[in-house]
């Protein structure tokens, strides 16, 4: 197993995953990972595409899956400004709707979703990618429809929403390119202001997304290290290594030194990861294996390996990087 009692150790899935629950992929993600997430089935435009139609047979049943397995399962995500459908910001006419509106909206929304898997889920995404990109400097909150309706408010009510909906669960700010140090810092300041507002915000997920040379171990050893000071626990929540430098390269096997290359930049990574046991509760994956992951399809569509198996199941160097490294070349 890749997982010991350092964090919990996890992987994105999608329920096609698990149709069988007997099946090749389900028997993988049972015997190497003890925390699932849904990669899509709980998003807004999945759990209520109208107002007040509720619809969470697909993610009912990878909580269900979890759950009969004995697997722990972390919720993603309550707001983000992308996989939400239009009329969550609109009126009838088209125009953005008032705060009070908007509130309204994401209070039952919360409520449902949240309320209807209190006591499975041990960790929430409450807020997804709230920062503005770093292409552009970031310099403030995301400019999303949530902003411009309501302001930095939005996030203090989704925390509040989701705290009283289950009181138990841990509730996350999730974002990417996190070992970036002016987003790092703007985001430990936002996490500090919220915590001194009394805003129940548990933690910050680093998503780790990365590619195959950068960010550093070293970088991202930094970017746990700046949060540590808010006293506030830490997770890796979508962690994968695409093989590309940019966005015209595209393989069509492979190449060995490569393959290599990613092995011992994940057991570096993860020598980091391990150091900081204490602040960290879990390293999730996004995805078990090469063919089912969104790299293939973003930003272009083309092969890439990014994760611990490949297309056939079968584990890779990387795995074995982890989990063993005397099995290495
Ligand atoms: O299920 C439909 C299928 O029926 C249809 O034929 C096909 C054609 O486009 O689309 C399928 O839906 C796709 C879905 O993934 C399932 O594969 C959507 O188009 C596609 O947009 C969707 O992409 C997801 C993406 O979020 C959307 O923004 C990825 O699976 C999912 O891995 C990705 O996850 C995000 C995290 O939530 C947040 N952080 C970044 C991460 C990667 O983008």
């Amino acid at each position: 197993n890749i997982y010991n009692d350092d964090f919990k150790l996890g992987t994105a899935l999608l329920v096609n995953e698990i149709y069988d629950p007997n099946g090749p992929d389900a028997q993988l993600i049972k015997k190497h990972f003890n925390s699932l997430t849904a990669g899509n089935e709980l998003k807004w435009d999945a759990t209520e595409p109208r107002e007040g139609q509720f619809s969470f047979s697909r993610a009912d049943q990878i909580v269900d899956f979890a759950m009969n397995n004995g697997i722990a399962f972390r919720g993603h995500t309550l707001i983000w400004h992308s996989q939400t459908p239009n009329w969550v910001f609109h009126d009838d006419k088209g125009n953005l709707v008032s705060k009070e509106v908007l509130f309204q909206r994401m209070k039952k929304h919360i409520e449902a979703e949240v309320g209807r898997y209190k006591g499975k889920v041990y960790a929430w995404d409450v807020v997804n990618e709230v920062i503005e990109p770093g292409d552009k400097q970031p310099g403030g909150l995301r400019n999303s429809p949530w902003y411009q309706i309501a302001g930095e408010e939005f996030i203090e009510k989704a925390f509040e929403y989701a705290h009283a909906a289950d009181p138990d669960a841990k509730l996350f700010i999730n974002d990417y390119n996190t070992d970036m140090p002016d987003k790092r810092q703007y985001l430990h300041d936002l996490i500090k202001r919220l915590k001194a507002k009394g805003v129940p915000i548990d933690g910050i997920g680093h998503q780790t997304h990365i590619g195959i040379m950068s960010p550093s171990a070293f970088q991202l050893d930094q970017m746990i290290l700046a949060f540590t000071d808010l006293g506030i626990d830490q997770q890796i929540t979508e962690m994968d290594m695409s093989i590309y430098t940019n966005d015209s390269e595209a393989f069509d096997t492979f190449p060995e030194d490569l393959q290599l290359r990613q092995a011992y930049r994940y057991k570096e990574i993860f020598d980091v990861f391990k150091k900081h046991k204490d602040q960290l509760s879990a390293v999730i994956f996004w995805g078990k294996d090469d063919l089912n992951t969104w790299l293939r399809t973003f930003p272009v569509k083309r092969n890439n390996w990014p994760l611990l198996f490949d297309e056939r199941l079968q584990a890779k160097y990387a795995y074995w990087a982890l989990v063993d490294p005397s099995k290495m070349p």
